[in-house]
């Protein structure tokens, strides 16, 4: 990938694309990229967003128009070879993470999934294994909780030793979301986001929690039986240091 101001394509271009189109603005802003972008008849738009792809006509119509991006999509080919980014984040819905970010890797482009990053760990390690390693393409994934300033003063707490050695990990999440939230066709299905709750929202302090312990649960324990996808889930573990853990998301 260029380290000057590379080119940057969206797949999927519904909500949380619109916040990464904003975030490259700001960005671009910061730098001054846009406009080394216009000189160097890259696209002369706002920001280094080169291109963006959408199965559905109308959504990606108005995400052009709205972002000012020139080069839209269809086909995940057409954007790789007509867009030339260096780099593709991609916003659709979780169970199409994994063909479209391994389309991406395997042309030799870098990737940035949101989260989930995949639906199955099959998914997720055949993406591990097409990331370029020390060069590109590189393969990551989106948790910017852990980027906020409480996780990051917590976190430097519990690796200064202040706090002792963790013997209880609670996470609970238990956000509310509307009925309109899980309206739309993907949300809390088991075969478009691979599980409710529990893969939407409590991943992100399943995250949390697992970057302040400084390693995942060795072992698991989950009682009862989970039946549908937006009922409660409540799972036990313990760290490889003995941590007693107690995740719930609802
Ligand atoms: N990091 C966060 O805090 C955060 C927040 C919200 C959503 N997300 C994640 O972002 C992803 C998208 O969520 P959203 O709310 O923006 O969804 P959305 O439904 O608003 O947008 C998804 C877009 O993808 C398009 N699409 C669907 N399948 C496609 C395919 N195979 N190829 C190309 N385009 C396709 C749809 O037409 C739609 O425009 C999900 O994985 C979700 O979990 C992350």
């Amino acid at each position: 990938m260029r380290q000057d101001h590379p080119r940057v394509a969206i797949v999927g271009t519904g909500n949380i694309a619109r916040v990464h189109a904003r975030a490259l603005a700001a960005v671009a802003g910061q730098t001054g990229q846009s406009e080394q972008a216009g000189q160097s008849g890259r696209t002369g738009q706002t920001a280094p967003l080169v291109a963006v792809m959408d199965a559905d006509e109308r959504q990606l119509k108005s995400f052009g128009t709205e972002f000012g991006v020139r080069g839209t999509y269809r086909e995940l080919a057409d954007l790789l070879s007509h867009g030339r980014p260096d780099l593709v984040l991609v916003c659709t819905p979780p169970s199409s993470h994994g063909e479209l970010a391994l389309g991406c890797l395997r042309a030799g482009v870098s990737v940035l999934v949101e989260k989930p990053p995949t639906v199955s760990l099959r998914e997720f390690d055949e993406l591990a294994a097409a990331d370029g390693g020390p060069e590109p393409p590189w393969f990551a994934t989106v948790f910017q909780h852990r980027f906020g300033s409480g996780q990051r003063r917590l976190k430097a707490l519990a690796a200064s030793g202040v706090l002792g050695r963790p013997l209880v990990a609670i996470c609970h999440t238990t956000w509310y979301r509307d009925q309109a939230y899980f309206d739309v066709p993907w949300r809390g299905r088991w075969d478009t986001e691979g599980g409710g709750p529990t893969m939407g929202h409590g991943i992100h302090q399943m995250d949390m929690l697992l970057d302040v312990l400084g390693s995942g649960p060795r072992s698991r324990r989950s009682p009862g039986r989970w039946r549908g996808t937006c009922r409660p889930r409540t799972c036990r573990s313990r760290t490889s240091d003995s941590a007693a853990g107690r995740w719930r998301a609802s």
